[in-house]
């Protein structure tokens, strides 16, 4: 638990979270290294039964400090933009251990890419295909690609978030597909090395992956069948987590289980399989710490009151986007505890972190918002003019700003008054 009381106070490992508010301020994300590293170290021994490479998803958690951290244990990369492809490399990470999905890649991109030796571009439709193929010959280098099929899966989970079915945006179905590689296989500046896949987040059971496996298995059968033989297939990323304590997480261990099982009982040489998860490394690992403000107390006895606290939805989207459920602590309980919604000064009535939590709070106190580790600062804005919040990373019994709060100045930096 990376969170846990000490001395009736939450802390972050060691680190009182009270002390890192006096010197930093509120509202700050404070990630816990220890956590994250733990929750990749279990990753790869649920996924040592059979040969994978660990890709993480970027966009997650894009701090730099985590990517390097990353980095450092071994982890590759999956990246959608040339801008996550920048910071990977400014975190010390190896180009050639990228993978770049992603629907729209620009030409600047692509270039990028293809300079920079990134180790795959998951290529998401003929009109990329050709796109890509053009910019490798342009620039006399080969670029190396898979195709990103859509298998037509229900992952059943948020739409917002379910990427997999043929409906959505992403991919192109597995028929589609074998034409795409017939045409990558003869074009002279494209390497073809794999197949890409994602089918959604939070994706709770082992089910939808086996299936969706099963399909890249057997397209992977039908293109050595017309001599293309592919290394490395992807399952994507996508696996669940619980946010509340009644919620079931994937159990990976299972999954790692029945995926070795499935390449086990085929001919040859097993595919490397690339995993792409972000959540399940980074959620759990940190957390939105906020002040209250104010307190207003309902004028309806029995209702909940409003605790207006000085994060909102511009540093944490995830409640009023996805109507998600994040769990709230309290730093140091003060009082009684009563029924409250938990607020933001933002001028939008979406703007609620948490809806209706029993807490022991009064003006001043410190709330930690839980399992805000991935999708947190990431998905942060500057509606209404608000700074973004700060960002610390916690080894232990120390801790590090590793993105300081933004001011007014970086705010309008870039705009001038005509
Ligand atoms: N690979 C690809 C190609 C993806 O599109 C994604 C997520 C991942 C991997 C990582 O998925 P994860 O393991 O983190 O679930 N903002 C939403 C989540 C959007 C996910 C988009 N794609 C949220 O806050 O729930």
């Amino acid at each position: 638990m990376p969170f846990a009381a000490r001395d009736g106070q939450l802390a972050a490992n060691s680190v009182p979270l009270a002390t890192i508010a006096a010197a930093v301020g509120t509202p700050t994300y404070v990630y816990s290294w220890p956590d994250m590293a733990a929750r990749y170290r279990f990753l790869k021994s649920a996924f040592r039964h059979f040969d994978c490479r660990v890709c993480y998803a970027v966009k997650a958690n894009a701090n730099l400090a985590v990517l390097a951290r990353f980095a450092a244990l071994g982890a590759s990369f999956d990246i959608v933009s040339g801008g996550e492809l920048e910071r990977v490399l400014r975190a010390g990470g190896d180009a050639a251990r990228v993978v770049f999905s992603g629907v729209g890649k620009s030409v600047a991109e692509v270039d990028f890419a293809i300079k920079a030796g990134v180790g795959c571009l998951n290529v998401e439709g003929a009109g990329e295909l050709e796109r890509v193929a053009a910019r490798a010959a342009l620039l006399g280098r080969r670029a190396p690609i898979a195709v990103r099929v859509n298998p037509d899966i229900d992952a059943d989970t948020h739409p917002y978030i379910a990427t997999g079915l043929k409906e959505s945006k992403f991919g192109v179905p597995p028929a589609e597909a074998l034409a795409l590689y017939r045409q990558a296989a003869q074009a002279e500046h494209i390497d073809v090395v794999g197949i890409a896949c994602h089918i959604g987040s939070q994706i709770g059971t082992a089910e939808p992956y086996l299936e969706a496996l099963e399909r890249l298995l057997a397209l992977l059968d039908d293109l050595a069948e017309t001599g293309i033989a592919l290394r490395q297939l992807s399952i994507g990323g996508g696996f669940g987590i619980a946010y509340q304590p009644q919620e079931r997480a994937l159990d990976l261990r299972a999954l790692g289980r029945r995926v070795a099982a499935a390449l086990a009982v085929r001919s040859g040489q097993p595919p490397t399989v690339l995993v792409e998860p972000g959540r399940t490394l980074v959620a759990t690992a940190g957390i939105l710490l906020t002040r209250v403000e104010y307190l207003k107390p309902s004028a309806t006895p029995g209702q909940p009151g409003f605790a207006v606290v000085d994060a909102a939805m511009n540093d944490l989207l995830r409640p009023a986007l996805y109507q998600a459920r994040h769990p709230v602590r309290v730093v140091a309980p003060a009082g009684k505890r009563q029924r409250w919604h938990i607020v933001g000064p933002v001028c939008e009535s979406a703007d609620c972190l948490a809806w209706d939590r029993r807490l022991a709070i009064e003006t001043g106190s410190l709330l930690a918002v839980e399992v805000a580790g991935a999708y947190g600062f990431v998905q942060s804005s500057n509606y209404n003019s608000r700074p973004r919040a700060a960002e610390v990373l916690v080894d232990e019994d120390r801790f590090t700003v590793v993105r300081q709060r933004e001011t007014a100045a970086d705010l309008w930096r870039l705009e001038r008054t005509a």
